[in-house]
C-alpha cells in the first residue's frame, strides 16, 4: 500500500510513519515544513519525504493523492492557547487547507483516514463520549476556543457527507488526550502554548511554578502514543473493511485524572529522576485563573472520556498502557532529548 501524510513530522504522523516502517511492507509518502521528529525514517527507502507547504505546493499533494492508496491530512493547530489567539490561523489551516485535500480525495475517490478529535464533543454532559450518539455541545461564540472544534466539526460532517454518497471513503478517528515522546516542541511550552503534558515537563525543566487552570479540577483521559498508533495501524489496514465510513474514539478511559492529579504526579515523577534527585529545588505547584492563563476567549471542557467499544469491536483493539507509565515514559524521552 501507498500512505499519503501530511504533517508528517508532526507527533501522530512522526510516530506513524515509524510504526509503518517498522511493522509493514508500505510505502510512505510525506509532506511538512520540516523534519526534526523524523529522526532514522528518513534512511528508509520506503519513506518519501518532502519538505513543503499544504498551502503552497499543492500540485505535489494532487500528484501524490493520485497516485496513493490512502490519505491521511494531518496538518493541524490543536494547542489550546492558539485557538484563542489565533481563531482565523485555526480557520484557514484546520478547515480551509483541509478541504482542499478532501476535494482531491473526492476527484480521486479515495480513502482518507481524517484525525477529527475529542474536542468535538466540547461540553457534552454524557459520562462517556458515544461516537454515533453523543451531543456536540460547544459555547457562544465570544468563546473563541470551539473555533478548533466547530472547524473539526463542520470537516467530519463534510467528509460524512461525501462518504455516505459514494464520493470517498472514509474513517474519522477521534484521539483523546494522546501523549508521548515529541508530543510539542519545548521552544512551544516555553512560550507557553504547548499541550499541557509538555507545559507541566517544561516548567519542571525550567524550575517555573506549574500553573492549575481554574484550580485543576477538570478531568481528561491520557493516552499513551504507542497505544493510539495501535489502533491507527488497525484501521488502516481495515480488515473486512470494518471501518468503512465509521468514526471511531482512540482513548484509554482508564488512565482518567484531574489536571491537578497530573500536575502532582508529573513533579513526582520528576524528582525521582536520576538527573533531579539532588536538584534541591523544585516548581511549585499554583492556582491560575482561565482569564488569565488563556484570555476571555477561552472556556474549558471539565470531564471527557471516551466510550471505546467501537474501536473494541470494529478493530479489536484496547489500549494497555496505564497512566503512570504513559506518564514516565513521556517525561523521561523529554528529559533524555534535553538533558544535560
Ligand atoms: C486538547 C487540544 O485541543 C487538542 O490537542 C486535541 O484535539 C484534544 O484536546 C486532545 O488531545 O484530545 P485540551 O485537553 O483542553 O484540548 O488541551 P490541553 O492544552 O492539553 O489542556 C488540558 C487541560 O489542562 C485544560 O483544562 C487546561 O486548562 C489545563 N492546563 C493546561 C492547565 O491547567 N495548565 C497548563 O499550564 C496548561
Amino acid at each position: 500500500m501507498k500512505i499519503l501524510i501530511l504533517g508528517v513530522n508532526g507527533f501522530i504522523g512522526h510516530h506513524l510513519t515509524q510504526r509503518i516502517l517498522d511493522e509493514t511492507d508500505w510505502t510512505v509518502f510525506g509532506m511538512d515544513l520540516s523534519d526534526d521528529r523524523l529522526g532514522k525514517s528518513l534512511q528508509n527507502p520506503r519513506f518519501h519525504f518532502i519538505e513543503g507547504d499544504i498551502a503552497i505546493n499543492r500540485e505535489w499533494i494532487e500528484y501524490h493523492v493520485k497516485k496513493c492508496d490512502i490519505i491521511l491530512p494531518l496538518v493541524a493547530i490543536a494547542t489550546p492557547k492558539l485557538y484563542v489567539e489565533d481563531p482565523i490561523a485555526v480557520y484557514n489551516l484546520d478547515f480551509e487547507m483541509n478541504l482542499n485535500v478532501i476535494n482531491q480525495c473526492v476527484k480521486y475517490h479515495k480513502r482518507v483516514v481524517f484525525p477529527s478529535t475529542s474536542e468535538v464533543y466540547g461540553a457534552c454532559p454524557d459520562p462517556e463520549f458515544k461516537e454515533d450518539e453523543s451531543y456536540l455541545v460547544v459555547g457562544p461564540i465570544q468563546k473563541e476556543r470551539w473555533i478548533y472544534s466547530c472547524c473539526k466539526q463542520l470537516l467530519d460532517r463534510v467528509i460524512y457527507a461525501y462518504g455516505t454518497r459514494g464520493h470517498l471513503e472514509f474513517t474519522l478517528f477521534r484521539p483523546f488526550n494522546w501523549v508521548g515522546p515529541r508530543l510539542d516542541s519545548l521552544y512551544a511550552a516555553k512560550e507557553g502554548s504547548s499541550r499541557v503534558v509538555t507545559q507541566f515537563i517544561a516548567e519542571l525543566l525550567m524550575k517555573r511554578p506549574i500553573s492549575l487552570v481554574d484550580g485543576g479540577s477538570q478531568m481528561r483521559c491520557f493516552t499513551y502514543v504507542d497505544d493510539g498508533i495501535a489502533a491507527l495501524l488497525r484501521i488502516l489496514e481495515n480488515r473486512n473493511d470494518a471501518c468503512k465510513n465509521q468514526i471511531i474514539n482512540i482513548g484509554n478511559p482508564d488512565n482518567e485524572c484531574s489536571v491537578r492529579e497530573l500536575a502532582f504526579m508529573l513533579k513526582k515523577l520528576f524528582m525521582a529522576h536520576p538527573d533531579h534527585l539532588q536538584d534541591g529545588f523544585y516548581s511549585e505547584i499554583i492556582e491560575v485563573p482561565a482569564q488569565t492563563y488563556y484570555g476571555k476567549g477561552y472556556q474549558d471542557i471539565y470531564t471527557r472520556k471516551p466510550s471505546i467499544e467501537k474501536a473494541r469491536i470494529l478493530l479489536g483493539w484496547s489500549p494497555v498502557i496505564g497512566l503512570d507509565d504513559s506518564l514516565r515514559m513521556t517525561l523521561y524521552s523529554f528529559l533524555e532529548e534535553n538533558g544535560p
